[in-house]
């Protein structure tokens, strides 16, 4: 299963990267207002260099000629950029557009397994169905991962299955049951996967043990 940060933040990557376990990054136009990005196709590109897997930069636009020409121009950025479309009827037909023109894409904001299929048949490198936000409204976010994996599965569609939304350990943990082949997490949940309180307290008896065995061998 790959790892992706969910998050727009230099220094947020820069932890998650050292931990040596990150895949890639995913950006939106939110998390961009979150820091105040001022020049977009700079700050991708920072991204880019920092992490060597797929980073996704979203396009703004909504109508079909202006995502393409948006889409193009991010494609320039790096070589592991990732153009994020959102899922709406001129987003599917530039993904389609991209997929013929060898431009890797993220089909974003999916709510439904009948998006996620049309999405793989336009050629989607990856779809990203939105997993909290749905729990959010009552729904079963995790019900919509198992039935883009069983349809893909069932057609051998290449689109990867995004988990995106993420919020917390236990959504990760049933993605990675399910066979999501991605998660884009914020790094406190990165983090949280490495929590355990036995964990500590079995540390703290091992290195209490330890100087105790130090200090006999001093006498
Ligand atoms: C990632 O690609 C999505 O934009 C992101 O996971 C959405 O997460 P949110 O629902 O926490 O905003």
């Amino acid at each position: 299963m790959k790892f992706f940060i969910d998050t727009a933040d230099l220094d947020e990557i820069k932890e998650a990267n050292d931990l040596g376990v990150l895949d890639g990054v995913t950006t939106n136009p939110s998390l961009c207002a979150k820091i105040g990005v001022r020049d977009f196709e700079g700050h991708i590109a920072k991204i880019c260099e920092m992490v060597a897997g797929d980073v996704s930069a979203e396009v703004v636009s909504t109508e079909y000629n202006e995502i393409v020409e948006e889409g193009r121009n991010i494609a320039k950025i790096a070589d592991n950029v990732v153009v994020k479309v959102p899922l709406i009827k001129d987003g599917i037909k530039a993904i389609k557009t991209f997929s013929e023109e060898g431009i890797k894409t993220n089909c974003t904001l999916c709510f439904s397994p009948t998006q996620a299929l049309i999405a793989a048949k336009a050629g989607a490198t990856y779809i990203s169905p939105f997993l909290g936000r749905l729990d959010d409204i009552s729904t079963d976010g995790m019900q919509l991962i198992r039935d883009i994996v069983t349809i893909y599965d069932n057609y051998g569609y290449e689109t990867e299955v995004l988990a995106a939304s993420i919020r917390h350990p236990m959504h990760l943990l049933e993605c990675a049951k399910e066979g999501a082949d991605v998660a884009t997490m914020p790094l406190s949940v990165i983090k949280s996967l490495l929590k355990h309180p036995l964990t500590d307290i079995g540390l703290d008896r091992f290195l209490a043990d330890w100087d105790k065995l130090q200090k006999s061998l001093e006498e």
